[in-house]
């Protein structure tokens, strides 16, 4: 684990705001580290948290499922926080009451503070903005607590038992709408638990480096680089560590967008000084996509030749131990949730199966971060600005942006109208607003003029979403002047497209990306 000092542990219990709770702690500077409600008191014990918080949940207290942390994590003298169904399942173990209630309350809702003098609410204004989302209440407060706030829907809004060091609130200060939230987590982190503030991007990276030479010794260690901020900043972050061992591979699949692979390979050989071995395998991809149009297909006819090519690559640094993979924290708390992995609408494929035919171990140093971490250390590792805050851009690349048969013309089409749309939104301050933007080719052509000629032509879509994660989306109102001036510029710089469409699709029920 690569972070020494202080840490909070949350036990989820299923809440849709368990990710928060954890980004928040760690914005304040302090580790925070999800476990499953239901982990056992070993791996709590091992894990040793400065504090512990419990998270909300879909349950009730009462449901005969309900999941609860053991028993023991009560008396362990570590302070506790229960917020939501934290607090419910806290003060029901302890002899409270919980009240069913069949009608939830969600969104917006006033507390008042009642014990000025309670550690949690230190500089939390008398009244304060909050946001609820729960189902059942409190209704009789166990013994040796007191009550602490109070709101017009939960008279019993806040309690604590100081010699215990237990705190529970029925609001959700993780969520921006809760105005004191992150003033009631600081309290509770920094003035009842007396945590350290040492989570940071350069405690991250000297602890990592260190714990990645001590794995590794003198073996060699390879990673694809993809061009995507996580493999970007796993490969540096490594090559800091083991230098000449790392050895890095980048393939072109035909599918990148235009310039990317030559920015890669400037970027990693020429910038960080990082071995790196290209594969121009643009043929061999786009030989085995022809002719198909199913997007499931595409997918894995590229998941299936990325892996054949990379297992060809390796093959120069045959004595190789070690693979690199960019996994982060989300992929690892989705995959640990007691609720198993969500349903999946679109495959994504990384280097899976690769660790097994050429029998590596894996390294991934980006576990434990959050998105806007990876980027964090991304900056502090020196990595190119417009590399760190890129859109996200999908592992099948291009191939899901030509709807239909994929061909190289189309493709080309496909670069030019994408390079044209993702400069101008630089050139105007929106690349930022955006959460993701780009091109699509449609399989339709339609009718135009051009002089005096008819043509007939390509449509192409652009889209342009805000997101917070990715799960849901909204189309980005553009300015129209803006729209005008793009859809100008590739009608007359493109030859071949004529008619451009914007998506005013939202997620759902649409998908950010067409296939
Ligand atoms: P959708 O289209 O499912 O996209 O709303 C959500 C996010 O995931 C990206 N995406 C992919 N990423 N392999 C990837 O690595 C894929 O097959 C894939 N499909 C979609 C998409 O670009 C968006 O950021």
């Amino acid at each position: 684990m690569a972070h020494t000092g202080d840490s909070i542990l949350i036990l989820d219990f299923g809440s849709q705001y368990t990710q928060l709770i954890a980004r928040r702690v760690r914005e304040i500077g302090v580790y925070a580290e999800i476990l499953p409600g239901n982990a056992s008191l070993k791996e709590i014990k091992e894990f040793d948290p400065t504090a512990i918080i419990l998270s909300g949940s879909p349950y009730s207290v009462y449901a005969e499922d309900a999941p609860q942390p053991p028993e023991e994590v009560y008396s362990m003298g570590k302070p506790i926080l229960g917020i939501c169904y934290g607090i419910q399942m806290l003060a029901y173990k302890m002899g409270g009451e919980v009240e069913k209630s069949a009608k939830r309350e969600f969104g917006r809702a006033e507390i008042e503070v009642i014990d000025q003098k309670s550690k949690l609410f230190k500089d939390v204004p008398q009244h304060s903005p909050v946001w609820m989302s729960h189902g059942d209440s409190l209704k009789k407060l166990p013994e040796g607590f007191h009550l602490t706030a109070r709101s017009a829907n939960a008279p019993i809004c806040g309690i604590e038992n100081k010699d215990q060091k237990i705190y529970g609130i029925q609001f959700h200060p993780e969520v921006v709408h809760t105005d004191s939230g992150k003033q009631i987590l600081s309290n509770f982190v920094f003035d009842i638990a007396h945590a350290r503030a040492s989570w940071n991007p350069s405690d991250f990276i000297e602890a990592t480096v260190a714990e990645i030479k001590e794995k590794v010794g003198k073996k060699t260690v390879i990673c694809a680089l993809s061009g995507g901020v996580d493999s970007a900043v796993a490969a540096v972050l490594v090559h800091r560590a083991v230098g000449a061992q790392l050895k890095c591979i980048h393939i072109d699949n035909g599918l990148m967008r235009r310039g990317e692979s030559a920015e890669v390979v400037h970027t990693f050989r020429d910038h960080f000084g990082i071995d790196l071995d290209f594969r121009d395998a643009s043929e061999l991809f786009l030989t085995r996509l022809a002719g198909v149009t199913e997007p499931e297909t595409k997918r894995k006819i590229i998941g299936k030749a990325f892996i054949d090519v990379l297992a060809e690559e390796a093959q120069k640094f045959s004595g190789a131990t070690f693979l690199v993979q960019g996994t982060i924290y989300p992929d690892v708390i989705e995959s640990l949730s007691f609720k198993g992995p969500s349903a999946t609408i679109k495959s994504h494929h990384n280097v899976g199966g690769l660790p097994e035919i050429m029998d590596l171990k894996l390294i991934e140093p980006l576990r434990e971060l959050f998105k806007d971490e990876v980027r964090n250390v991304g900056r502090a590792l020196g990595i190119p600005e417009h590399f760190i805050d890129r859109h996200p851009f999908p592992g099948p690349g291009l191939s899901i942006r030509v709807i239909g048969e994929i061909t190289k013309p189309k493709l080309e089409l496909l670069r030019s109208a994408d390079a044209i749309f993702i400069e101008e939104l630089r050139n105007s301050g929106l690349y930022h607003s955006t959460w993701q933007a780009f091109a699509v080719v449609l399989p339709v052509q339609t009718v135009g003029v051009m002089g005096d000629e008819r043509t007939y032509e390509n449509v192409v879509a652009l889209r342009a979403v805000t997101s917070v994660d990715g799960m849901t989306a909204d189309w980005a109102r553009l300015p129209h002047d803006f729209l005008a001036k793009v859809s100008n510029r590739i009608a007359n710089e493109v030859r071949g497209l004529s008619r451009v469409v914007y998506d005013i699709s939202s997620k759902p029920p649409a998908t950010i990306e067409w296939e």
